[in-house]
């Protein structure tokens, strides 16, 4: 009904109603999917197993990426430390025991404490009974090493030549750079090689940018919030952005994002297989955040973030998180 009427209209008023009729259906779709957000996202808590968990994951990996900085900070994040120790202690209490995830976050609270050990750093006594608790509470169950990977520049590039399941395997976040030079070449043939992702349409939404100058990443990263202790030895930084011009319509609303994910992970490992250390920093910014960095990167207005990456050449050796992944089944 609505089409045929569209249809008998003279054209621009066609064209007028065929816009707000565009409209309204991107803002439904857009109340539907911030409806979904707010009942399933833990934005109004850790309610369920599920959320706790994962909770548990992102702070146990802020300690886990703490214990693989070039130069770690004794004592460092304490306050997240206490953090972990209260979310396992729920977690043990409320559901169950045996999650290999949350078994790691214990590996990675004994890790923490054994590198201080190591290092003759006295922690604070609370935080050493509180860990000792939670280690208490899984007594009875294996916990895996948590130690961070130490790995030498050859080890970690030998696989770039190999079958993708080797090559795949061995591309890991790197929060470690040397001094050396990125030649530009390679970061050229590295986008090169990324344009072959496939995308909705072939429309190819996404757009890179390369930073080199100091002056310019200092203030760009100084605006993202999780390259503190390794990203000022980032030789360059690519912002990864995608076009919103290319799509239209409500049901395209998240398209940028899926295509431009795809071409991220697909520049990660064309970059790896041009020897280039690399380490994703996360986009997820506030709208005040988002033009701020908006501003700094120079982006356009029809772009959107998806993600930076701190790039450098591999030092001779590095520390790399295990971030442990999920089975089959979690
Ligand atoms: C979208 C995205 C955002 C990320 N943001 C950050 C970040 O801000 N800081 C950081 O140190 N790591 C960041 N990471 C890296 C992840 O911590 C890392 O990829 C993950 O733990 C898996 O480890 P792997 O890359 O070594 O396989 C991000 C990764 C992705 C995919």
């Amino acid at each position: 009904m609505k089409k045929r009427l569209i249809k008998i209209l003279p054209y621009p008023m066609e064209e007028k109603l065929r816009k707000l009729l565009n409209t309204y259906r991107a803002k439904k779709a857009f109340l539907y999917d911030h409806r979904r957000y707010k009942d399933h996202s833990a934005t109004t808590g850790y309610n369920t197993e599920e959320k706790l968990r994962a909770r548990i994951m992102m702070v146990y990996h802020i300690a886990e990426k703490g214990l693989t900085m070039p130069i770690p900070r004794l004592g460092f994040g304490q306050e997240n430390i206490f953090t972990i120790c209260r979310y396992c202690e729920e977690y043990f209490t409320k559901y169950n025991r045996t999650n290999h995830q949350v078994l790691h976050a214990v590996a990675v609270l004994q890790e923490y404490l054994r590198f201080h050990e190591r290092n003759n750093y006295e922690l604070d006594k609370a935080l050493v009974d509180r860990i000792g608790t939670i280690k208490g509470m899984v007594k009875d169950v294996e916990i895996m090493d948590g130690k961070q990977i130490m790995i030498t520049s050859e080890e970690y590039f030998k696989e770039v030549k190999s079958d993708f399941k080797a090559f795949s395997n061995s591309r890991k976040s790197v929060r470690s750079y040397s001094e050396s030079e990125i030649p530009i070449e390679l970061i050229n043939s590295s986008i090169e090689m990324a344009n072959n992702t496939p995308s909705a349409c072939n429309r190819q939404t996404a757009r890179v940018h390369v930073y080199t100058k100091k002056e310019d990443m200092q203030k760009i990263l100084g605006e993202q919030n999780g390259n503190r202790g390794f990203g000022h030895l980032a030789d360059k930084i690519i912002v990864v952005t995608a076009e919103l011009g290319v799509f239209s319509q409500a049901m395209e609303r998240n398209q940028a994002y899926i295509d431009g994910g795809m071409y991220l992970m697909n520049l990660l490992y064309t970059l790896h297989y041009n020897k280039i250390a690399v380490c994703t920093l996360n986009c997820s910014h506030t709208p005040t955040r988002d033009k701020v960095m908006r501003n700094l990167c120079k982006i356009k207005e029809s772009e959107v973030f998806i993600a930076i990456l701190a790039c450098g050449m591999m030092p001779e050796e590095a520390s790399i998180a295990l971030s442990p992944r999920y089975g089959c089944t979690n």
